[in-house]
C-alpha cells in the first residue's frame, strides 16, 4: 500500500469521492493520532517509512467514517443550515416502514424522505411475527407514542429470504425464521407451483408474503387498540422492484377492524 489514493476498498471512493488526497492525508493524520497506542506506533513508524507506508485498512475505515460525516454534514448544512439543530429536537414521522434488511432497499431513499420523516423497522424478508418483541415494540412506539398515520409493509421482488424459504436446503438458524415464509408458501402452493418460471414463483411469493404481513400488523393488539380509540391508522402493502426502482401498491390497504378476518378481530 503506497498512499491514500490506493485504498483497496472500492466502496470508499464511491461513497466519498469528493475528498481530495491532501484533505484525506490531513484527516488521516488526526485519526492516527487519536488513540495512544496507535499514536506511538504511527509516530515510530513514520520516522522511518513516511506517512503513506504505515496506512492500514483500519486507518482507511476511520478516514472514510470521518470524511463521510464531514461530507454529509456539509452537504445538508448548505441547503438547510438549521437541519441538524431542528432534527435533534424531535422526530415527528407520519409513517412506519417495515421492510427487508436487504441493503438495496433503504426506506428513506426509496420514498425520498428525510431523516425524521419515517420510522423504520427492517428484518430478513420484512416479516411481522406475532411473538417478535423487537418488531412489536417498534410498532407500539410508532403507533402509541409517535402516532404515525400509516404503516407500510414493503417487500421487494427477488427477495433472498423468500427465495431461500422456497428451497429445501439447510442454512442453520435462519431456517427457523424462514419457516414463516414456508407457511405462506404451503397455503398458496398450488397457485405458485403452476407458474413455470422460477423467478415468477419467487416474485409471487414475495407479494403474498407482503399481504400476509399486512394482515399480521392488523392482527396485533396495538393496531386494533388504536382503531378502538378512533386513532387514524392505515396499513399498506407495497412491493419494490430493485431492477427498475418502481414501487408498486399491492392494493391491500386496511383502515379498520371490519376489514380483517373475523377470527382475529377483537371486540
Ligand atoms: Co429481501
Amino acid at each position: 500500500m503506497t498512499g491514500v489514493q490506493t485504498c483497496a476498498l472500492p466502496i470508499c471512493s464511491q461513497l466519498f469521492p469528493r475528498i481530495e488526497e491532501k484533505e484525506a492525508q490531513k484527516i488521516l493524520q488526526s485519526v492516527t493520532h487519536d488513540s495512544e497506542p496507535e499514536k506511538k506506533a504511527s509516530s515510530d513508524k513514520s520516522k522511518d517509512e513516511g506517512l503513506a507506508e504505515q496506512v492500514t485498512i483500519d486507518d482507511f475505515m476511520k478516514i472514510d467514517l470521518r470524511t463521510g460525516k464531514i461530507v454529509a454534514a456539509e452537504k445538508v448544512k448548505k441547503s438547510d443550515p438549521d437541519f441538524f439543530q431542528n432534527l435533534s429536537k424531535q422526530q415527528n414521522p407520519e409513517y412506519l416502514w417495515i421492510g427487508c434488511s436487504d441493503s438495496r432497499v433503504p426506506a428513506n431513499e426509496i420514498v425520498d424522505m428525510l431523516p425524521g420523516e419515517i420510522f423504520v423497522h427492517r428484518n430478513v424478508a420484512n416479516l411481522v411475527i406475532h411473538t417478535d418483541l423487537n418488531c412489536l415494540s417498534v410498532i407500539q412506539y410508532a403507533v402509541e407514542v409517535l402516532k404515525v398515520k400509516h404503516i407500510i409493509v414493503c417487500g421487494h421482488y427477488g427477495c433472498g429470504g423468500v427465495q431461500t424459504a422456497m428451497e429445501n436446503k439447510e442454512h442453520g438458524l435462519i431456517d427457523n425464521w424462514l419457516q414463516n415464509i414456508k407457511d405462506i408458501y404451503r397455503s398458496h402452493q398450488a397457485r405458485i407451483d403452476e407458474l413455470e418460471n422460477e423467478s415468477e414463483k419467487v416474485n409471487l411469493l414475495c407479494e403474498l408474503n407482503v399481504i400476509e404481513q399486512v394482515a399480521n400488523v392488523c392482527h396485533t393488539t396495538i393496531v386494533q387498540n388504536a382503531w378502538k380509540v378512533g386513532q387514524e391508522l392505515t396499513v399498506h402493502g407495497w412491493i419494490y422492484s430493485i431492477e427498475d426502482g418502481i414501487l408498486k401498491d399491492l392494493d391491500v390497504c386496511i383502515t379498520k377492524p371490519d376489514e380483517i378476518s373475523r377470527t382475529h378481530r377483537m371486540k
